[in-house]
């Protein structure tokens, strides 16, 4: 059995079978639907419910506000319909739309950026051509490993894939790919997902704020837009704790000296030792540095309070709520948690 599922923005009915997500039957078929994290968290998927019934699974608040469910608004990628449905996804001003793609490939290349974050290039060796927007993800398996989310860190079109893998506490496949995955091995991929990508139309200033190795997406964005001629200021902040946490900083700084409308901040929230380098966390670093953002566009990667407080920081500055792409990193334990709490 399944419903039918009118969504304005096309001209053909969705079919959505019992017990699957609206956005699961989108994406199966390859329709550009708006999303994120796939999860209830990230707010991507939000849409306007005009006639039918959907249940919707457990959710965070930071995605969805009692307010808004009460508006009729919905998350696509936690409702089941119960009936045939009339929905309209939010509006943005550039949607994504890529073929799926399940890949197979192979590990080419193997570094470590920091004490706990590994660098994983991957060719592809089937399934491609793989075509995402620069800032979107794809579900990794590991050999043996559950699957996890990771945000490609290079640019579309470019011969590798580039991952940074950051060791989390408990996090057993980050800490596989640290003792023990090795070159050579084979690696399935499937996507791409998510929504914080690069908005090449957007001609004003940008703020890209990456929290340690939230730096992989956003890498990808600034890259994308310094290669395609972006002139506007470009500010990067790099957020981490200490000295040591800081990665492809000789990168970024090369990058400076050829686009001059680019400055690279890092930011250390708990410095070691004594430090010429600005200290604090992201969003002091915005009001310190900003008086008025209005008119610019924000990217942001990292851990989910670091996005949210930022996220915060940036509306008073002047940005638009749609003007901030947000990509939180939930862990999976934080996830489970957020879950929980609904
Ligand atoms: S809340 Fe639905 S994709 Fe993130």
């Amino acid at each position: 059995m399944a419903f039918k599922v009118v969504v304005r923005q096309w001209q053909a009915p969705l079919l959505v079978e019992a017990g699957a997500t609206i956005l699961e039957a989108a994406l199966a078929e390859g329709r550009p639907y708006p999303h994120g994290c796939r999860a209830g968290n990230c707010g991507s998927c939000k849409s306007h419910l005009f006639a039918g019934e959907v249940q919707m699974a457990p959710y965070s608040e930071f995605a969805l506000t009692p307010e808004e469910a009460k508006a009729g608004l919905i998350l696509a990628c936690r409702s089941v319909p119960w009936s045939d449905c009339e929905l309209a996804y939010i509006e943005e001003d550039e949607v994504a739309a890529h073929p799926h793609r399940v890949l197979a490939c192979r590990v080419a290349q193997l570094d470590r950026l920091t004490h706990d974050t590994m660098r994983v290039r991957l060719r592809i060796e089937a399934g491609g051509p793989f075509d995402f927007s620069a800032g979107q993800y794809a579900e990794v398996t590991f050999p043996g490993q559950p699957v996890r989310d990771y945000s490609m860190a290079n640019r579309p079109g470019e011969d590798m894939l580039e991952f940074h893998i950051r060791a989390v506490e408990q996090g057993a496949v980050s800490h596989f790919v640290e003792a023990g995955l090795a070159l050579g091995n084979a690696v399935r991929l499937e996507g791409p997902y998510g929504f914080c990508y690069y908005r090449a139309r957007h001609r004003g200033p940008i703020v890209a704020l990456a929290g340690g190795s939230g730096l992989a997406p956003i890498k990808s964005i600034l890259e994308e837009a310094l290669a395609s001629g972006a002139r506007q200021p470009i500010h990067l902040y790099l957020g981490v704790r200490e000295e040591r946490d800081i990665y492809l900083e000789a990168h970024f700084e090369s990058l400076e000296v050829r686009h001059p409308n680019l400055g690279f901040t890092p930011v250390l929230s708990e410095p070691a030792a004594e430090t010429g380098r600005r200290t604090g966390y992201l969003e002091d670093a915005l009001l310190k540095d900003f008086d008025d953002l209005d008119g610019a566009k924000a990217y942001l990667a990292g851990p989910p309070v670091m996005v949210e407080s930022c996220v915060e920081v940036l509306k008073k500055l002047g940005v638009r709520a749609e003007d901030c792409h947000a990509d939180p990193f939930y862990t999976e334990a934080e996830k489970a948690r957020l879950i929980g709490e609904k």
